[in-house]
C-alpha cells in the first residue's frame, strides 16, 4: 500500500486525481484542503482509503503535524491560489503559497518522501517567446505573481533534489476543465452563461488562442507518471495541442447546447491574458500512447456529468 498526500485534493484536479488513485486498492489518500475554492462534494464520502484534512498548507505547523504523523511515500503539491481575477487582486495573498511549496518540500526531505509532484502552470511561459511551448527550449517569461509563485517553485524542488536528493516531478498544466471546475474559469463559466442563455462575456476581440485539456487525459498521464516511474526529476507539459480561439470557444459552446446566447466583449484585461498558449506535449503523449480526448467530445462529456450539472444548476 502506498500512502499518498493531495494537497489540494478538494479542488478540480485534486478531487478527480484523488478518485482516480481511490480506484487503485494499492493506493491510501490523505487530502488536505483549506476549501477556499474547493469543495468536500467532490470527494467520495466515507471512502475507507480516503483521509480528509481541513488545513492550511502554508502554515508550517498544522503541515508538520499531518507529515509525521503520516509519513507518506509520496506527495502531489495541487494546493494553490487561482484564477486570475483571483490572484490579480491579491498580488500579495498569491506569494505566500511560495511558504507551502518551501515547507511541504522539508517537510518531504524529513521524511523519506520518495516523490515530489509539484503542479506548475503553463503561466510560467509567460507571453510565449515561441509556439508550440517546449518544456527545455521555450524561455520561462513569467511576470505575473501567479506565475512567479510557479517558477519559484520549480526551482525549489530542482535544488531540493541536487542538495538533498529529493526526487521531483513537474506538471506544467495547461488548461485544464472537468466536472470539479469552478465557474472562475472560463470553460465552465461559458457553459453556465449558454446553458441559462446568458451573454457570453469575452475579454478583448476574442482572438487569444488556448488550448484544453479534459481532466480524465491529464489524469491518467499523471498517474502513469507515478505508477511507471516515468518523468523522475524531469518537467513534463499536460495538455492539449489543438489550438481554439475563445471566440470561436464561445461559438462551440452555443452551438453544442444550442443555446440562444449573444457574445459580448469587454475591454482586454491588463495583464495576465496572454495572446497564445500551445504546448508541445509529446512526453505527455509518450505516456499516455492514445489520441486525447477531443474539444467537442470533452463538452459532452461534461454535459452528461450529473455532478457537473447539478454544480452549474445551482
Ligand atoms: N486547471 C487548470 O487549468 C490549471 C492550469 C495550470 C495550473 N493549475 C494548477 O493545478 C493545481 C490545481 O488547480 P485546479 O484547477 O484544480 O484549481 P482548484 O481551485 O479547483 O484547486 C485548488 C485547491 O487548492 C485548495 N487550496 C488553495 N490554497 C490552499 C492552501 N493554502 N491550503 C490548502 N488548500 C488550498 C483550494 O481550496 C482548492 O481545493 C493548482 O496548483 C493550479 O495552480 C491548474
Amino acid at each position: 500500500m502506498s500512502r499518498i498526500i493531495v494537497t489540494g485534493g478538494a479542488g478540480n484536479i485534486g478531487s478527480a486525481l484523488t478518485k482516480s488513485l481511490l480506484e487503485k486498492p494499492e493506493y491510501e489518500v490523505t487530502v488536505v484542503d483549506n476549501l477556499t475554492t474547493g469543495n468536500l462534494n467532490k470527494l467520495p464520502q466515507n471512502h475507507p482509503r480516503l483521509k480528509f484534512i481541513k488545513a492550511d498548507v502554508n502554515d508550517n505547523s498544522e503541515l508538520s503535524d499531518i507529515m509525521l504523523a503520516n509519513r507518506f511515500d509520496y506527495v502531489f503539491h495541487y494546493a494553490a491560489m487561482v484564477g486570475v481575477k483571483r490572484t490579480q487582486e491579491n498580488p500579495v495573498g498569491v506569494l505566500k503559497d511560495i511558504d507551502g511549496i518551501k515547507h511541504l518540500l522539508n517537510l518531504s526531505k524529513n521524511t523519506s518522501v520518495k516523490r515530489f509532484f509539484f503542479s506548475s502552470s503553463s503561466e510560467v511561459y509567460g507571453e510565449p517567446v515561441s509556439i508550440p511551448q517546449h518544456e527545455e527550449t521555450t524561455p520561462l517569461n513569467s511576470r505575473v505573481p501567479y506565475a512567479v509563485v510557479k517558477n519559484v517553485g520549480e526551482a525549489f524542488c530542482r535544488s531540493f533534489h541536487q542538495e538533498y536528493g529529493l526526487d521531483y516531478t513537474i506538471f506544467r498544466f495547461f488548461n485544464t476543465y472537468g466536472p470539479g471546475q469552478t465557474a472562475d474559469f472560463v470553460m465552465t463559466k461559458f457553459i453556465k452563461l449558454a446553458l441559462s442563455n446568458e451573454p457570453l462575456t469575452i475579454y478583448g476581440d476574442g482572438s487569444q488562442t488556448r488550448t484544453f485539456c479534459y481532466v480524465e487525459d491529464n489524469i491518467e498521464a499523471t498517474i502513469k507518471a507515478l505508477k511507471n516511474d516515468l518523468f523522475i526529476n524531469d518537467v513534463v507539459n499536460i495538455g492539449g495541442s489543438k489550438i481554439i480561439t475563445i471566440l470561436d470557444l464561445a461559438k462551440l459552446i452555443i452551438d453544442v447546447t444550442g443555446s440562444k446566447s449573444q457574445i459580448e466583449h469587454l475591454p482586454p484585461l491588463k495583464e495576465g491574458d496572454m495572446t497564445r498558449r500551445q504546448p508541445d506535449n509529446s512526453k505527455m503523449k509518450q505516456i499516455l500512447n492514445r489520441d486525447l480526448i477531443g474539444l467537442e467530445e470533452g463538452i459532452q462529456l461534461l454535459l452528461k456529468d450529473e455532478s457537473f450539472r447539478s454544480y452549474i444548476n445551482a
